[in-house]
């Protein structure tokens, strides 16, 4: 069972260019599983949290694009808040961890690579479910 010390913050590459900045993201090369999702959140009012919830099986990649925004993550026995701020890295999150996406700023653009394709069954939506399911484990 992944715990925070399974959270990584990754460096991609940066082509920087006086034309302006490109980076980088190819499966197992800079991030630890294959993507089979893209999906992208925007315009997010102020003072919104979203991503309340845990996966099963999911693997998860986030960016912030642009903007910035935190998350708040947790394994069931400890917490921690990550900021994302810039393009050229993003916050690997393995599964079976809680997170939640909240401080967005405006035109804050996070984009989110999964490794599974969507399920509904994957999430677990509710914490105190999620704290009983990992102290199951
Ligand atoms: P959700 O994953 O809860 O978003 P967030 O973590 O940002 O709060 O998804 C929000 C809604 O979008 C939910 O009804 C499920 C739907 N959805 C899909 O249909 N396909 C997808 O790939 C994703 C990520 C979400």
């Amino acid at each position: 069972m992944n715990t925070l010390e399974n959270v990584k913050l990754i460096n991609l590459p940066k082509i920087a260019d006086d034309r302006g900045n490109l980076s980088i993201i190819e499966s197992v090369k800079n991030i630890p599983f294959t993507m089979k999702r893209v999906h992208w959140i925007y315009d997010v009012p102020g003072g919104i949290d979203r991503g309340g919830h845990a996966f099963v099986e999911n693997e998860e990649f986030i960016v912030a694009l642009s903007g910035s925004f935190d998350v708040l993550l947790d394994d069931g026995k400890e917490k921690k808040v990550i900021s994302l701020k810039r393009s050229y890295y993003g916050l690997y999150i393995p599964n079976g961890i809680w997170r939640v996406m909240n401080d967005f700023s405006t035109n804050a653009l996070a984009l989110v690579l999964s490794s599974n394709d969507y399920s509904d069954d994957d999430y677990i939506l509710d914490y105190e479910e999620f704290k009983k399911w990992r102290a199951a484990r």
